[in-house]
């Protein structure tokens, strides 16, 4: 028998949730990870996580109740989703079955359960355009597509099921994930991908052509829109210190994760440039609608609360280590 609770990581399959489920494991937790393989990648998981991989979906009660009744588990990790914004605004509906009927499936079976400890990845994209940099959590809402409508409506939920039923939660609005596990074996693998980093680091490989550089007239220092890059080795360390700080009695919180630094997209390709040795031809296209010029947030209460103490705050180093990983990725 373990001596440390059992954490069921849905969408650990996924970037970000592989990252979690091995920083869970490197903590000495016992992990399953929940995924249904729609953009998870079984090796992964098999090869380099080393933890039990169940291949299913959150929307299945039948197979979450099994779960929750064989397994006892103490708290979930709550990754799997539909991620592409754009792709959420010509399929809405998808992903409001996705990422708030099947959450709300699993967040019932849980309560059968008697299981209330609950961390969730919600996204900076609820708060919209900003209306002060940097954001904090008291940014107000208003969220600019069904995806992050999706998830600002499952914030929702979780507000009122801690009032109904003492379900306890921590939801992380991240920033831009990014970079990769520094041993190489574990990165971004989206498909499509829509992030700029990997999308440098694909065209540097010679994946792709070229990128293009959306929006060259900002009022930003370059012109080019400024983000807010997390390490995702710094995200997966947030969410331990989530999950032990509700395994310890903590109340339900909400944190934004975020480096506090801004880069340019324009930073951001000069650096992969550096990094990679490659041109990275980049074109100049028109703004698109709906992205904001600067999103970067505070993370203050994160730090304060939970001592979360990012490691690579550096773009250099986050783009250093998703170059590994590209490389290794697509040397096969
Ligand atoms: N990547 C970012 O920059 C970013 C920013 C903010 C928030 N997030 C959130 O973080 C989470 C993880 O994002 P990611 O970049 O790792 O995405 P990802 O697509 O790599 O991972 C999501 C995983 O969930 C799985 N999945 C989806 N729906 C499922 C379901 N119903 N049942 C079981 N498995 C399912 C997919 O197969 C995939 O492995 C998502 O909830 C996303 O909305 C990501």
């Amino acid at each position: 028998m373990s001596s440390r609770p059992t954490i069921l990581v849905t969408g650990g399959a996924g970037y970000i949730g592989s990252h979690a489920a091995l920083a869970l494991k490197n903590a000495g937790y016992e992990v399953i990870v929940l995924d249904n393989l729609a953009y998870g990648h079984r090796e992964i998981i098999e090869d380099v996580v080393k933890v039990e991989l169940v291949v299913g979906d959150t929307s299945d009660r039948k197979l979450l109740d099994e779960l929750f009744a064989t397994r006892n588990i103490a708290a979930v990790m709550h990754f799997a989703a539909y991620i592409a914004v754009g792709e959420s605004v010509n399929e809405p509906g998808k992903y409001y079955t996705n990422n708030v009927a099947s959450t709300l499936n699993l967040l019932e079976a849980m309560l059968a359960a008697g299981v209330n400890k609950f961390v969730f990845s919600s996204t900076c994209a609820v708060y919209g355009m900003p209306k002060e940099i940097p954001m904090t959590e008291n940014h107000p809402h208003n969220p600019l597509s069904p995806y992050a409508a999706s998830k600002d409506m499952v914030e929702r939920i979780l507000a009122d099921f801690d009032v109904a039923h003492a379900l306890k939660s921590v939801a992380f609005r991240y920033f831009n994930a990014s970079g990769a596990d520094p041993s190489g074996l574990l990165g971004e693998d989206h498909d499509p991908e829509t992030h700029l980093i990997p999308l440098a680091l694909l065209t540097a490989l010679g994946k792709r052509k070229q990128l293009y550089i959306f929006g060259t007239d900002y009022d930003t220092p370059d012109g080019t829109a400024v983000r807010d890059y997390i390490h995702v080795n710094d995200l997966a360390a947030a969410h331990v210190l989530g999950l032990e700080y509700l395994l310890k009695g903590g109340d339900s919180q909400v944190f934004n994760l975020g480096n506090g630094n801004g880069f340019s997209v324009k930073d951001v390709i000069e650096t992969a440039r550096e990094v990679t040795g490659a041109e990275i031809p980049a074109i100049e296209s028109d703004r698109r609608a709906g992205d904001a010029p600067i999103l970067v947030g505070s993370s203050d209460k994160v730090r304060n609360m939970l001592g979360w103490d990012p490691q690579y705050a550096d773009l250099t180093k986050i783009i250093s280590h998703a170059w590994q990983w590209h490389q290794k990725r697509h040397s096969k």
